[in-house]
């Protein structure tokens, strides 16, 4: 298995991914990502470089998205002085589900996180997913509360406030990776 960092030739191939997975949590009674996600935006953090896709024999098994941009209105001012990296969009394909290949990425990100010299590894889930939510708190997060207000569509409910944050620490994910060096987040 390998990481690299994704490309705008990616991004087809990441709407489908998405819609894979929507499809699927669909099927699990959940709302989340029913919404299709603008392919603009998805572009413009693929070319922002913060998009990473796991690579097996030449197929996509998995992405996520790694970024030091926080979600506006979630977290903090005395949080967002805590150096910290976000996850967004962990994904895997269904074809590779139940490897734990999702705790992988997530021990590659903290231990990018920890590189690029943050404290925190920190995500928001889905707010009404509480299988969702017990996923990350195996992967070892802790809930730091959730956010109810302030969605982006008139202001209405937040579907994405459970907030969750882990230690960013170096790991041995024996990922093969191809993405450049993280920036140092107070360079
Ligand atoms: C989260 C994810 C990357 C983990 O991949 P993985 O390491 O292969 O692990 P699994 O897919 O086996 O998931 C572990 C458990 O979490 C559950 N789970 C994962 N995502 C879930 C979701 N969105 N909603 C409900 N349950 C979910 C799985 O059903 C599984 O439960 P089980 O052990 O009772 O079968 C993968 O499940 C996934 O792509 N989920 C959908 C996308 C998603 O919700 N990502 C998180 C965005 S914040």
């Amino acid at each position: 298995m390998k990481i690299t960092s994704a490309t705008p030739s990616d991004l087809d191939q990441l709407l489908s991914f998405r819609k894979e997975a929507a499809a699927w949590i669909s099927r699990l009674g959940s709302d989340q990502w029913s919404r299709p996600y603008p392919a603009d935006r998805l572009l413009a953090t693929i070319e922002a470089g913060t998009v990473f896709m796991l690579r097996h024999e030449g197929r996509t098994a998995g992405t996520i998205t790694l970024t030091p941009e926080a979600e506006e209105g979630l977290w903090s001012a005395e949080e967002l002085a805590e150096p910290s990296m976000f996850v967004n969009k962990l994904t895997i394909a269904r074809d590779y589900a139940g490897q734990n290949l999702g705790g992988v990425l997530l021990d590659w990100a903290g231990d990018r996180a920890y590189r690029a010299g943050a404290k925190w590894l920190r995500l928001d889930a889905w707010t009404s997913n509480e299988r969702l939510q017990r996923y990350y708190l195996e992967q070892g997060f802790e809930h730091v509360r959730t956010v109810l207000e302030g969605g982006a569509v008139n202001g209405g409910p937040r579907v994405s406030g459970w907030l969750a944050q882990r230690s960013a620490r170096p790991a041995n994910h024996d990922l093969a990776d191809e993405t450049p060096a993280p920036k140092p987040l107070h360079a």
